[in-house]
């Protein structure tokens, strides 16, 4: 068991966790290898794969598609002066849990199933993954958002696992959260619209920088994300690269909203 319920209690407190030994060396290492051979061949499957020059969600099209595929997200701040693919991502999503058997065989553990359960899902839905790979030197910001923007049900219930596969800290663009924001509004709906995908504003909510914190994660850490919590990432200016897995369970007894850009397979 990843949690216990002295652990769970300290989630509900703060809206998020790190749990030492979430993804171990030896998995780690079959997913990078793995994402390089993706990256390599662009996808098992080429029907299953498209690529963007975006790395933001213009692009509607492309961004929808990727809810059921593995697209390449190429990172906006990368020059492709004869790096390869793989130096260039910025994330590669989101079906992968589905695609891919080695991402498959790590993403549907049962002790991630069960900790969704203790978190209080009482039927846990994998609905999307995503690798990340915040580049050395150029690996660009993730603004400050709440995953249910983007995942919405209601009530409220998608919980997000991040699992760092290599070291994360304040110089290579670590997590930053505010400790125990998740129990503020929801800020932001991101949504399906006959004019496109567009941020429907939602809540007057200010998130000051400096309530943000850093969560230092060793390799192999795994933290556990509650759905409204603010997080961001900053542009990796170190010379080290901050590759991370995550994954984004909902609970199926809640109502998925049809707005979602997401819609799973
Ligand atoms: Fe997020």
């Amino acid at each position: 068991m990843l949690l216990n319920p002295e652990l769970a209690k300290q989630f509900h407190q703060d809206g998020f966790l790190r749990i030492e030994n979430g993804v171990n060396q030896q998995e780690r290492d079959r997913l990078v290898l793995r994402m390089r051979e993706l990256a390599h061949r662009r996808c098992e499957n080429s029907r299953a794969v498209f690529e963007t020059g975006e790395a933001n969600h213009s692009g509607d099209e492309f961004f929808l598609r990727s809810a059921q595929n593995i697209s390449f997200f190429f990172d906006k701040n990368a020059r492709h002066d004869g790096k390869s693919t793989f130096s260039s991502l910025n994330k590669v999503g989101h079906a992968l849990h589905d695609l891919c058997p080695v991402f498959s065989a790590f993403s549907h553990q049962a002790k991630f199933y069960d900790l969704m359960r203790l978190l209080g899902h009482e039927k846990p839905l994998l609905v999307q993954s995503m690798f990340i790979f915040k580049q050395a030197h150029f690996g660009d910001e993730v603004p400050a958002h709440q995953d249910a923007t983007f995942i919405y049900t209601e009530p409220s219930t998608v919980i997000g696992l991040w699992f760092a596969l290599e070291d994360a800290d304040e110089n290579n663009g670590c997590l930053w959260v505010i400790a125990g924001g998740h129990k503020g509004p929801l800020k932001n709906r991101f949504c399906k619209s006959s004019s496109g995908l567009k941020f429907n504003y939602h809540e007057k909510v200010r998130w000051p920088r400096e309530l943000f914190k850093p969560v230092r994660a060793r390799a192999g850490d795994m933290v556990v994300l509650h759905g409204h919590l603010p997080h961001l990432s900053e542009v990796n200016r170190s010379a080290k690269t901050r590759f991370a897995y995550t994954t984004h369970f909902v609970d199926q007894k809640a109502h998925y909203a049809k707005t979602n850009w997401l819609a799973f397979r």
